[in-house]
């Protein structure tokens, strides 16, 4: 067993799979995990209920990360608007180091781990699928949980936060020149997990345990 840190960065667009992916790897390599997007999805919901973006981000508790609304579509979107604000990234940074550097191992996951976060990440990965696969992908999610919008309206959320978070001037979604591409177009989650974690053990990753 060892403790030394270990750091797989893990970005891409909404709905690509990065969570399933960045979970499987956390649980098969024994690392912990973070989705940097609940901190952004955290200070959306917050701003939401009323609350200034870069006051919400510097006073962040983690312990926010929790809640089960997050995950609504309404807080993505606001999500994506508070995540173009400089010092609202820049108020995010330290979490996300330290824990990139935590020992023994960590998965992150978001839009900008390769870019920005942790350029030096032992395994970088860029997660994408076509926006349509996506799309679909999301509603299922969503209609599972009772939502009842219908898939062209969840395109075209998909399509308005893929602009914004890649036009964006700070930290904009864009493949690392070091991440490995994984298109999960055509292939099951199984397929995605199994390529993922293969990369990860080619890059050098041990189990822990
Ligand atoms: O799960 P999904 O991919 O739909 O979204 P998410 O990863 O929870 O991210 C929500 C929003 O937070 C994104 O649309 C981005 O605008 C922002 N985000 C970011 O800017 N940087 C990150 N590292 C993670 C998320």
């Amino acid at each position: 067993m060892s403790d030394a840190p270990f750091t797989v960065a893990i970005d891409g667009p909404a709905a690509a799979g990065k969570g399933t992916i960045s979970r499987a790897i956390a649980a098969h390599f024994g690392f912990a995990h973070l989705d940097t997007g609940l901190l952004y999805r955290a200070v959306g919901a917050l701003v939401l209920d009323g609350a200034e973006p870069i006051a919400a981000a510097q006073a962040l508790d983690p312990r926010a990360l929790e809640d089960a609304r997050l995950r609504t579509a309404e807080v993505a979107q606001a999500a994506s608007r508070v995540a173009v604000i400089p010092e609202v990234r820049a108020a995010l940074l330290d979490f996300q180091r330290a824990f990139a550097r935590r020992p023994g191992g960590a998965v992150l996951d978001g839009r900008d781990i390769c870019t920005v976060i942790y350029p030096d990440a032992e395994a970088q990965l860029f997660v994408t699928a076509s926006a349509e696969v996506r799309a679909a992908r999301r509603w299922k999610e969503l209609r599972e949980k009772g939502d009842t919008r219908t898939l062209a309206d969840v395109l075209a959320d998909v399509q308005a936060r893929d602009a914004r978070d890649s036009e964006r001037d700070a930290a904009p979604m864009r493949p690392a020149d070091g991440a490995k591409l994984l298109d999960t177009s055509k292939m099951s989650i199984e397929e995605a997990v199994d390529a993922a974690i293969a990369h990860v053990e080619a890059k050098g990753a041990v189990l822990r345990g």
